[in-house]
């Protein structure tokens, strides 16, 4: 098996993770290295690949910035560039997610195997695992490890406006790929079946059935008690210095500042209970921090709010809350507590799976944790804890009681934490069970061999300029015949083909009225049909392709009787295609066409143009996926690839790693990209825009790409 994995933000290496060094740096990134390193171990497992994106910083470590690195003997990380080169907030990276795409199939065409599985890890590598699988035909796997719907409730809930989400987080667009996502599953992962009851049903591609629990494993050479000496331990006296009386029991909480991860809750609830203090420290290990003043707001006011509280409570002497600490020193904490006859405790208002409830345990620790999200779980699994309600100061702290007093109850949940891992939570375990679910995919529409790239043709050309034709090439005769003169010059180095919403026999016609050159490619009905050549000999490898979820006829009857959408002639139907008209005020929005067809199960690409034209099309269609069919199938990058075009249909294919050109008439539903990487909007309008893009990037001579 060749295994692709995705996991774009953050910061990914092998070795020496920096967790907690910022929000898009903690579980998912642990995770996915520690997955890829067991699937490494799997003998079923030819080689994996994890995907990351690329960052060259003077902030950033260097190691982020290799292109490779080998991990174990079949499994590497990748990095991908994508976009610029400086490390970026998860929520800044859409725009050069397609990028991304083009840059990952380049490495899997490289690689030359198809991959048995694409997994994406999180919204943007959902969305662009999406893309890949659906270009190449392979299995598609998604894990959401947090989901849009449910933070903005949770944010909206706490006071936040939809404004602000949309500002600070792109939080539709987030949602909006979870959605894609789930709908090309052909499995989703998650660590829990809370997450799938509570977090995933709210999404219109809820798909229970193609849903599976398997939880994530813990390193056990690094999570285990130990017998040595407690005077040895290594970090010991970091965490002793502030304590009055070190020998009390210990309650350790191993967190973020972060308000979601609730640190103060548990600092009140141990307050403001005397019973507790006497009896036990409490010890935050809540990130690494140099000078309070100069963190980020949500951080420092997460922070000044605790030692507001150990002021408040006078807990000097009984909380312990080091400034430093490095990954090695982390289990010895836990020893720590172990030795101490303690217990870890997780406050978190929701926890979507709850790694160090896990970590605690594997040390024979056992847990308080939140009742909402994964830990409940490991509680059920292991039957080492309390779940306890995170709102609800008492419960806390009568649950830590009852642990830390009954020294029977202490041992008995100690012992079960070791054993309960052992059984259920390692990652060889997972990776068995993992292997099966991609044995288990239905593989109808799997791609095998034949399709992929064929660079046997001798291409005498080594770039391609497509053209949309209504309102791009056509439109302006005056500025057609400019262009046609312009194209007259160019060398046999460029290849010209178009990509219309228009049928083969009216893109002929349309050749023949205004003296077209005779395309090489022809791309017709909105990127459902390719031809070659002035044969127009068809693409049946496309029409096979694309064949995959595609049922008209559902969407016929659904759609025929709502107000306000009528179809389009009957010569615009075809095979792979749905036209219709939209009526201005009575249409419904395309979103709510969107979820119609989602609720009722149906996987298909919705497109909009001219704000009153759609057409519904397979999944794997479009405009931009035809061409870089047509790219992967004649071995041309997309960066070697022109595109231009003026309205909805042509959107996917100026996005990504090809040049993209809007024509200065575009309409409305183009007004998204402005801003966007390598979309360059023409001053001129028509044909005479489209030479404008060719000078831009300079196309006809050496390709250079302003502002990269
Ligand atoms: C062309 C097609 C029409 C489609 C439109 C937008 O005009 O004839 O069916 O809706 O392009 O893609
Ligand atoms: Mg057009």
């Amino acid at each position: 098996m060749y295994i692709v994995m995705l996991s774009i933000h953050g910061l990914v290496r092998s070795e020496n993770l920096e967790l907690g060094r910022d929000a898009d740096t903690g579980g998912q990134v642990q995770y996915v290295i520690e997955l890829l390193k067991a699937l490494g171990n799997h003998p079923e497992v030819e080689r994996v690949d994890l995907m990351t994106r690329q960052i060259i910083d003077q902030n950033i470590d260097d190691s982020y910035a290799e292109l490779v690195e080998p991990v174990n003997e079949k499994a590497n990380i990748i990095r991908i560039p994508c976009g610029p080169n400086r490390y970026l907030r998860k929520e800044s990276l859409w725009p050069h997610l397609d990028m991304f795409t083009d840059n990952v199939v380049k490495h899997i065409n490289y690689v030359n195997k198809i991959p048995s599985v694409i997994h994406g890890h999180y919204a943007d590598a959902g969305y662009v695992g999406s893309d890949i699988a659906r270009l190449l035909g392979v299995p598609f796997f998604f894990t959401g490890h947090s989901l849009g719907r449910q933070k903005k409730a949770r944010l909206l809930d706490h006071g936040s406006t939809l404004e602000s989400l949309e500002r600070n987080y792109n939080i539709s667009t987030r949602i909006e790929a979870e959605e894609k996502a789930l709908d090309l599953a052909d499995k989703v992962i998650t660590s829990t079946q809370q997450e799938i009851e509570e977090q995933y049903s709210i999404y219109d591609n809820y798909r229970p059935e193609s849903m599976q629990v398997i939880p994530p494993g813990i390193d056990l050479d690094r999570f285990h008690p130990s017998d040595v000496d407690e005077i040895t331990y290594p970090y010991k006296d970091e965490i002793d210095k502030f304590l009055n009386d070190p020998s009390k029991k210990m309650i350790l909480c191993i967190t973020r500042p972060d308000e979601n991860k609730n640190p103060t809750g548990l600092l009140e609830a141990y307050g403001e209970n005397e019973e507790l203090q006497e009896l036990a420290n409490l010890v935050f290990l809540i990130g690494n921090r140099e000078d309070i003043s100069e963190m980020k707001r949500s951080k420092r006011v997460i922070l000044k709010e605790m030692l507001i509280k150990i002021d408040k409570y006078d807990l000097y002497g009984k909380v312990a809350i080091p400034k430093k600490n490095k990954p090695e020193d982390i289990p010895w904490v836990y020893r720590l507590t172990r030795r101490r006859k303690g217990v870890a405790v997780s406050p978190s208002i929701q926890e979507s799976f709850g790694i160090t409830m896990l970590e605690a345990s594997a040390t024979g620790v056992p847990i308080v944790a939140t009742e909402n999200g994964g830990p409940k779980d490991i509680v059920e699994h292991c039957k080492n804890g309390f779940l306890i309600d995170p709102h609800d100061k008492d419960d806390i702290a009568n649950k830590i009681l009852k642990l830390l007093k009954d020294e029977e109850l202490w041992k008995r949940f100690s012992s079960r934490s070791i054993e309960g891992v052992k059984k259920h939570y390692t990652w060889e375990g997972h990776v068995k069970k993992y292997i099966k679910e991609i044995k288990e995919v239905n593989r109808d529409y799997i791609q095998d061999e034949t399709y992929y790239p064929s660079t046997l043709q001798n291409l005498s050309f080594d770039r391609i300029l497509i053209s949309d034709i209504d309102d791009t090439l056509l439109g302006d005769e005056e500025a057609l015949e400019e262009f046609l003169n312009y194209m007259r010059d160019v060398s046999s180095s460029v290849c010209f083909g178009i990509a219309s919403g228009r049928t083969l026999e009216s893109t002929k016609e349309a050749i023949k009225e205004w003296d077209l050159p005779v395309p090489d490619i022809i791309i017709t009905s909105v990127g459902t049909e390719i031809y070659y050549h002035s044969g127009f000999v068809p693409d049946n490898s496309w029409a096979r392709h694309i064949d995959y979820k595609w049922e008209p006829n559902k969407i016929r009857k659904l759609f025929e009787p709502l107000d306000g959408i009528e179809m389009q002639p009957e010569e615009n139907q075809r095979e792979f295609k749905l036209s219709f008209y939209l009526e201005d005020e009575k249409a419904p929005s395309t979103d709510k066409l969107m979820q119609i067809l989602r609720k009722h199960d149906i996987s298909s690409k919705l497109v909009s143009s001219h704000e009153n034209l759609l057409d519904i099309i397979p999944i794997r269609a479009s405009k931009g996926q035809a061409i870089r069919h047509v790219s992967m199938k004649w071995d041309i990058e997309p960066e070697q690839i022109l595109v231009c075009g003026d309205s909805g249909n042509d959107e996917d294919m100026l996005k990504g790693n090809t040049l993209g050109t809007i024509v200065n008439n575009y309409s409305k539903e183009l007004e998204d990209l402005k801003g966007h990487p390598r979309v360059y909007f023409a001053k001129e309008s028509y044909a005479r825009g489209i030479i404008e893009g060719i000078r831009h990037y300079n196309f006809f001579n050496e390709i250079t790409i302003p502002g990269e």
